[in-house]
């Protein structure tokens, strides 16, 4: 059985809205990916996300809420979060982080109350809550009139979806009601800060909102916890594996851009007929030209942004790796992404777990 997709009319959310009363899945725009949406508060539709996705149980979700006023005191109507365990400070930060950027791609990870279900936070204390910005999402929540969890819709491991195809694409099989949104605006999951109880602020992954533009709000230092394999520092979180956001074709990172590459890279296998690959920024045309004269093979190139601009790159990285796994080439190459700030530190990010290792 194949997913309908549906346009999202009155109807369709309300139709949708039912089906997540009954305990089932759906198929979610949000600004940053496309979720897979369930009742927070059930824990059959939590069971039904993880055996859906094919998600191992300790990798929690994150919580969509759907507030009138983006403050803390509206947050705590949710009753979500345990708040006796947070100190003034911790408090303030939190209010003020959700006036500034709810809705929108950033995930508090919070204590939780006894509300909420061990099955969405995989038996952690602290709850991952968010307030998407995708009106389409809001108006679902809203009218189900409960939160929902919603992971972002693909296979396990696999690369984010987009836009409603791409769901399809993953999990057609699987479900039967997608809502399309359109083309999410952010293309990358939102960034997720812990906020500890006495304040302190560390950063989980990178997303839209980033670092400095935290740590400018709250005049606080974000710590970034490390471990994850890129030199650059992006960071894991928690129950999050290196290798991540794959395509089913194999992806390998080229040690320096194609503009400083003087001799042919060494890729460890042997040499494929045809090899795809992914540039940061310039002409698409021009680096597969580069790289086939190195190789002696033939290249398609995509381009995550003509003109550099990285909050395109972050909106158009998933949808190229997409692009470029389902076409007719052996191998997918990317350049490497060094930044270590802004979006362009959260595609550095997605770029090195996609390149990481299968296990
Ligand atoms: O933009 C997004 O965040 C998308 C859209 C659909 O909202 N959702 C998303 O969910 O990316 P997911 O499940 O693919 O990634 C959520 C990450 C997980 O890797 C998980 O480890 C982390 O959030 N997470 C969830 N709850 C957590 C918690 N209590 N403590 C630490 N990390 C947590
Ligand atoms: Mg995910």
């Amino acid at each position: 059985m194949t997913a309908r997709i549906l346009k999202p009319t009155r109807e369709n959310i309300l139709l949708c809205a039912q089906t997540l009363k009954k305990g089932g899945v759906i198929g979610m725009p949000t600004e940053t990916v496309y979720g897979l949406a369930g009742n927070a508060t059930d824990s059959d539709s939590l069971t039904k996300i993880y055996l859906t996705k094919e998600r191992p149980t300790f990798d929690p979700l994150i919580v969509h809420v759907s507030l009138e006023k983006a403050t803390f005191a509206d947050l705590m109507r949710e009753q979500l979060i345990y708040p006796h365990e947070l100190s003034d400070e911790a408090v303030k930060r939190i209010d003020l982080l959700i006036r500034k950027f709810w809705p929108g791609p950033l995930t508090l990870v919070l204590p939780k109350s006894d509300l909420v279900s061990d099955l969405a936070t995989s038996g952690l204390d602290f709850v991952a809550i968010r307030m998407p910005k995708h009106p389409v999402a809001l108006e679902l929540i809203r009218t189900f009139g409960l939160p929902v969890c919603a992971p972002s819709a693909n296979r396990f491991g696999k690369i984010s979806p987009t836009s409603a195809e791409d769901v399809e694409e993953e999990l057609g099989d699987r479900i039967d009601l997608i809502l399309d949104g359109g083309e999410c605006e952010v293309g990358l999951e939102s960034t997720i800060l812990k906020v500890m109880e006495d304040g302190d602020l560390v950063l989980l992954r990178p997303g839209a909102i980033t670092r400095e533009e935290i740590m400018e709000a709250t005049q606080a230092p974000v710590a970034v916890i490390t471990g994850g394999k890129n030199p650059h520092g992006p960071q894991m979180a928690s129950g999050m594996s290196s290798s991540h956001y794959s395509p089913d074709k194999k992806l390998i990172m080229l040690p320096m851009p194609l503009s400083q590459m003087m001799s042919p890279p060494q890729l460890g296998q042997s040499l494929p007929k045809k090899i795809a690959l992914l540039v940061m920024k310039g002409k698409a045309e021009d680096a597969a030209v580069i790289l086939s004269e190195l190789l002696e093979t033939e290249v398609i190139a995509e381009t995550l942004s003509e003109s550099g601009d990285w909050a395109e790159a972050g909106k158009t990285l998933f949808k190229k790796l997409r692009a470029l796994d389902a076409s007719d080439a052996d191998l997918i190459l990317c350049e490497p992404c060094t930044e270590t700030k802004g979006i362009g530190y959260a595609v550095a990010d997605r770029l090195m777990r996609a390149s990481a290792p299968k296990k």
